[in-house]
């Protein structure tokens, strides 16, 4: 009998016919995410699972699946998943890396020129009639040019960060646990510097690190008053490396001058204090929002779940090679 696979969405592109071919495919097709009972339940007798990064799965949940052999997350992020609990029953985790490095990097640009040069604002006053002209104080907002963007984890999507503010003549500081290549360094301006240097030097911030516990709450209000107040500080990453709170207090105080976000602490909510901060864009965790990330991360997940149903370690397996479980 094939084995069975779970899809907690449907998935942008024709990957899952692929995936037919080797297992029953049961796609959660109700439009809304699937409630931790409902999922406890699919995986309980699935083989595989293709998850989304709003599917916490924790050790209690991962026990009520005896046959679940691999967790193919349709992010890069993973910390939706308690790896080390999935690694001690068995199951391989897998992610969705590198092809969606660019896209994220493109919104985080956007958000960082959006918040900079007020567009939100901007298209607001049209829409409204308060365009009532040009003049010379209309409206006026940050140039990046000459100027220094801190990039906060120079991991893929960092770097990629690092490659656009190359071609907007910015220098760049960064933090992470390794450093780029020296000619890498050269050649995108970039200087590995410690956090509260960073955050005292750079006139745009931009978050790019893994959220982890240690990393909870990274920036807080201590850090918030660290930064220059013409600063704008984005995030891609995850809602939680921020105290979003703190964030709205200091945007409304003008300790720093800006922000774009596109993830929030307790998504889908958004502490209502931003909602009223005109100095705020918010996107709506859409960072790999495109239709070719989207369709590549599925094919993506549909190899990870092939790979492992086979017996095989995937190319981009978190864990393992693990004792195989029947
Ligand atoms: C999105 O947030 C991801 O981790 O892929
Ligand atoms: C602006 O529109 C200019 O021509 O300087």
């Amino acid at each position: 009998m094939k084995p069975t696979v779970f899809v907690a969405r449907p998935l942008p592109g024709n990957h899952l016919e692929r995936l037919a071919k080797h297992a029953r495919v049961r796609v959660n097709d109700t439009g809304r995410d699937v409630r931790k009972e409902e999922l406890a339940k699919a995986i309980a007798e699935a083989d595989g699972l293709i998850s989304m990064l709003v599917n916490p799965l924790d050790k209690s949940l991962l026990r009520q699946a005896p046959r679940l052999k691999v967790i193919a997350n349709y992010a890069v992020g993973f910390d939706n998943i308690d790896v080390p609990a999935a690694t001690e029953l068995g199951i391989i985790v897998a992610n969705t890396p590198d092809v969606l490095t660019e896209a994220t990097a493109d919104l985080a640009w956007a958000l960082l020129l959006t918040a900079s040069r007020r567009i939100v604002e901007g298209d607001r006053l049209v829409r409204e009639g308060g365009f009532r002209g040009w003049h010379p104080g209309l409206l006026l907002g940050r140039q990046l040019s000459g100027k220094t963007l801190g990039i906060i984890g120079m991991g893929r999507i960092g770097t990629a960060v690092a490659r656009r503010a190359a071609g907007f003549g910015m220098d760049v500081l960064y933090t992470g646990r390794r450093a780029l290549r020296p000619e890498l360094e050269e050649q995108l301006r970039a200087r590995q510097t410690g956090l509260e240097q960073l955050l005292s030097m750079s006139d745009f911030i931009s978050l790019h690190a893994p959220y982890t516990r240690e990393n909870h709450h990274l920036i807080g209000a201590e850090q918030l008053r660290l930064m220059k107040r013409e600063a704008i500080l984005v995030n891609t990453a995850r809602g939680a490396l921020i105290d979003e709170r703190a964030l709205a207090e200091a945007l409304r105080q003008q300790v720093i001058a800006g922000a774009g976000l596109d993830v929030y602490e307790r998504e889908p909510q958004v502490e209502p204090l931003l909602l009223s901060c005109d100095n705020a864009v918010l996107a709506p965790h859409a960072g790999s929002a495109t239709w070719e990330t989207r369709s590549e991360m599925a094919a993506i997940c549909v190899d990870a779940v092939i790979a492992a149903l086979r017996g095989d370690v995937p190319r981009t397996a978190l864990n393992g090679p693990l004792p195989r479980r029947q």
